[in-house]
């Protein structure tokens, strides 16, 4: 029997507010887990997909295996070698959470695995970005790069990719209610895409992304919460998530210190100063959405700073 590797890689809130494609974090829950083996027959195959029906097993058309094929790639093994995969999604699709970077982050990290780590952190982020590329139709590395390094990242560029991992403050918390609705990330991207903006939107989000990332550096929760704001793209996807502006009312009125949409949405997410808070921002958010009918699942708690992590080896 051949060695079985399972891993287990974080969901992500990525763009938080101003960071349009240049930043985001990795949450403790949800996540996905992806079980590898390699086999006989060259090629990578999907063994069985659980937890989301709508997800084929045609290694050309699910990111997990085009990640995995990428990195048998990358170390010139194509041709040569194997692998089985089974890809357990324990989250939603189209949620705004990174679902598809955790697939592919899982399947290039449990190949990895399975040929003694050869590739490093930013080579696997590399084959991660394969699989993201299929779904979202381009390759942004704001929800893979925190899922493989755990933390909060900054990209600075994705090509030639180059990332830099920002300090976490130990008090601060990360609340994530997805709304149980879909909002496609190719669709949200369109959005974005075929929109004009103006230079001043571009003025308020670098002088607030710049602040951000100088607040991580300080610890100053207060003028993190003042950098949530998004210019640029917020308005034009907010009509995308039903009932945004209550939501968002909603997570102020309770505490947060910022709020915006998490990724492409429809999921929200807020920055909170105490575990106490973020609770009852969760609660006010998710009343909120049942206010129009909608139920939700809200995850609370601290900065993934583990990023992908091996879960067992047998
Ligand atoms: N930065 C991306 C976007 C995240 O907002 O489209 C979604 O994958």
């Amino acid at each position: 029997m051949s060695e079985r590797i399972k891993v287990f890689a974080p969901a992500s809130a990525s763009n938080l507010g101003p960071g349009f494609d240049v930043i985001g974090l990795a949450l403790e829950q949800p996540g996905d887990v992806v079980e590898a083996e390699l086999s006989q027959t060259p090629g990578v195959k999907i063994a069985e997909v659980t937890g989301a029906e709508s997800l084929t097993t045609d290694p050309e058309r699910n990111v997990v295996a085009v990640a995995a094929r990428a990195v048998l790639r990358r170390l010139d093994l194509e041709a040569r070698m194997g692998v089985r995969l089974w890809l357990h999604k324990q989250m939603p699709l189209a949620s705004g959470l990174g679902s598809s970077a955790a697939s592919s982050v899982a399947g290039a990290s449990a190949v990895n695995h399975l040929l003694d780590g050869r590739l490093s952190q930013i080579e696997l982020i590399r084959c991660a970005l394969e699989g993201e590329a299929l779904v979202s139709g381009t390759a942004h590395a704001d929800n893979v790069a925190p899922s493989v390094l755990g933390g909060i990242v900054l990209i600075r560029s994705c090509d030639p990719l180059d990332v830099v991992s920002l300090p976490v403050p130990p008090a601060l918390r990360i609340v994530v209610v997805h709304p149980h609705t879909t909002v496609e990330t190719v669709t949200a991207r369109r959005l974005v895409e075929e929109h004009r903006f103006e230079i001043r939107q571009a003025v308020t989000n670098l002088g607030n992304i710049a602040a951000l990332v100088s607040a991580l550096y300080t610890g100053n929760l207060e003028l993190l919460g003042r950098s949530i704001k998004d210019d640029l793209i917020e308005p034009v996807r907010a009509p995308l998530v039903p009932a945004f502006t209550q939501v968002k009312q909603a997570a102020a009125s309770a505490g947060a210190l910022g709020c915006s949409i998490s990724g492409s949405g429809p999921s929200m997410f807020a920055f909170t100063a105490s575990e106490e808070v973020a609770h009852a921002v969760a609660s006010a958010m998710q009343a909120a959405f049942a206010a129009v009918g909608l139920t939700s699942n809200p995850y609370v708690g601290s900065v993934n700073t583990r990023g992908v992590t091996l879960l067992s080896k047998t």
